[in-house]
């Protein structure tokens, strides 16, 4: 077989639309199923998708990265809390599919979901790092954000008490 060539240089990040839900699904799925990345526990239906994508309309995002037609990976800046003090704060997911890690897909997510989040005025961003994620800790890091603290065992998911890691960057100020 000939050797693939890298697959950053080609991946492009845009806005995700709904036809995309099925592959975002797919790719969130397996970590809901068999990692500790996500404290969902149950794989999405595609009802909850849709709505999903609805709750994520502007200033919020989802974006996608799509290798040669494919959807590889997924970020999204989410509501950090409901109530209205806390509008100027998003919080951040990013997932590239399993066996694609470390190959650029996440650092291309995150850095427009960055850019995103300054254009639509938000202030700060924060990662919810759950359980030990290495790769979540150094994608976050080398993008400046910066380790606020840590929620002792709040989840409880594949016979382990898990510990959230609470990272942020500051966007402004
Ligand atoms: C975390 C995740 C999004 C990173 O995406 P990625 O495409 O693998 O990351 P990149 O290739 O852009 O690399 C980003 C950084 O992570 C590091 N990294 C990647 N895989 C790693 C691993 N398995 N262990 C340690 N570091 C790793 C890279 O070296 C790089 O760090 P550097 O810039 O300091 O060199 C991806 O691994 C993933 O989807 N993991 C499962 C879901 C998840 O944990 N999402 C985050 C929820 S908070």
């Amino acid at each position: 077989m000939e050797p693939q060539p890298p697959l950053s240089p080609t991946v492009a990040v845009r806005p995700a639309e709904a036809a995309d839900l099925p592959a975002i699904a797919a790719i969130y799925n397996d970590f809901v199923v068999n990692a500790t990345a996500t404290f969902d526990t149950k794989p999405w239906t595609r009802k909850a998708q849709s709505r999903w994508l609805g709750e994520h309309g502007h200033p919020y995002a989802v974006l996608v990265a799509v290798h040669r037609d494919e959807v590889v990976g997924w970020a999204s800046l989410s509501p950090f809390h409901t109530k209205p003090a806390y509008r100027f704060t998003a919080e951040d997911s990013v997932y590239v599919r399993a066996g694609l890690e470390g190959d650029g897909i996440g650092a291309q997510l995150l850095a427009r979901l960055l850019e995103v989040a300054a254009e639509n005025g938000f202030r700060t961003v924060i990662a919810r790092i759950a359980g030990e994620n290495p790769a979540s800790v150094r994608l976050h890091r080398r993008f400046g954000f910066r380790r606020v603290g840590v929620e002792r065992e709040v989840g409880y998911k594949l016979a382990r008490w898990l510990d959230v890691l609470v990272m942020q960057k500051m966007l402004a100020g």
